[in-house]
């Protein structure tokens, strides 16, 4: 027995993202539950959201976001062999996302799974698609992080619908002479899971909010502080911090706690929502369009949500 095409490390070669046209302010959220701007200003840090309409799907914002990726890359759909879409929000159980989505984009018969890590999973599939590429299972890897929670949120429930919005991100992964994703660091709190919950397919999501604003404002930290030891970097060295944007508070309270001073802190949310899976991935590419961080520098992800799950990497920017 043999393994073949081992390389000593991966790379994310390229980001893209999708967000779909339509903007729901808060104020426009105020004339249907008894909520505010100032409130959701304030204690989420959100101004708008992109929320799709019947019409767009999960899948469809998934190719929107994949193709740009592959487009960005250099590479063409027949470099790429295996597809992961991480999403928590699919309205069909079966097919998955990912074998779908590969199809729409020419992407010939390759491997296609999807992850539920829910608000994590796009740092799990970034971390499975570098172990793919570094142990030979795959050449290219298009990962994507795509959420319709706007089909799942109840639109007069106000402690969900001022949060969660719609939207797509996605990296394409290749192999590197040197490492250039990090290694990952990722768990799980599942004696909180009922924190955060779509009980089954008749039911909207709940979330306890305090419980996962305690949880993610306290144990979360380490785990970035982790996922910077592990990759042998300092956080005084990182370009950028883009964790999961799920609340302003949260995400300024980690950035603080980690003390990475220099890095460009993404806050995504107060323009694109809390969504899930798809935020990483979006802010970072919307940072790099937006000539936010320079290539070749340092970023770190975290993603944490329900589950609860956590996981984080540091990566080159491409
Ligand atoms: O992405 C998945 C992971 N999820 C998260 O990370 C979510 C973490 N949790 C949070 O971000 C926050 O807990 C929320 C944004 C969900 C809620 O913020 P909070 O500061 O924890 O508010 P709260 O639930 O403690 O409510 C404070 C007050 C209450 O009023 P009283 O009892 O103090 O009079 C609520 O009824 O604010 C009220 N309230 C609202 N008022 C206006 C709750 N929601 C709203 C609202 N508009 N939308």
């Amino acid at each position: 027995m043999r393994i073949p095409d081992i390389t000593p490390g991966a790379r994310v070669l390229a980001f893209g993202h999708y967000q779909p046209s339509t903007i729901v302010t808060n104020d426009d959220l105020a004339k249907n539950m008894d909520t505010n701007d100032e409130w959701i200003q304030s204690r989420v840090g959100i101004k708008e959201r992109r929320v799709a309409g019947p019409a767009e799907s999960l899948e469809d914002m998934a190719t929107q976001a994949g193709g740009k990726a592959l487009a960005a890359s250099g590479l063409s759909a027949e470099d790429i062999d295996l597809v992961i879409v991480a999403t928590c929000t699919l309205e069909s159980q079966i097919p998955n996302a990912a074998a779908v989505v590969a199809h729409r984009l020419g992407i010939d018969s390759p491997g296609a799974f999807d992850v539920n890590a829910a608000c994590a999973g796009f740092c799990y599939a970034l971390a499975t698609a570098s172990a793919a590429v570094r142990g030979g299972a795959a050449r290219h890897v298009l990962v994507i992080g795509a959420e319709k929670l706007s089909q799942w949120v109840e639109w007069t429930d106000r402690s969900t619908a001022v949060i969660f919005a719609d939207g797509a991100g996605a990296a394409v992964v290749g192999p590197s002479d040197e490492p250039r994703i990090g290694p990952v660091v990722w768990g799980s709190a599942g004696d909180k899971s009922e924190a955060i919950a779509i009980a089954d397919r008749d039911s909207f999501l709940r979330q306890e909010g305090q419980t996962v604003f305690r949880w993610a404002t306290t144990a979360l930290h380490p785990v970035a502080k982790e996922a910077c030891e592990r990759a042998g970097v300092d956080p005084s060295e990182l370009t950028a911090f883009v964790p999961h944007q799920a609340n302003l508070r949260i995400i300024e309270a980690i950035a603080r706690k980690l003390g990475a001073d220099q890095a460009v802190i993404a806050r995504d949310i107060v323009h694109a929502g809390n969504t899930s899976a798809a935020s990483i991935p979006l802010a970072i590419s919307r940072m790099i369009e937006r000539g936010e961080v320079r290539s070749g520098g340092l970023a770190l992800l975290l993603g944490f949500g329900a589950g609860l799950t956590y996981a984080g990497q540091v990566i080159e920017i491409p």
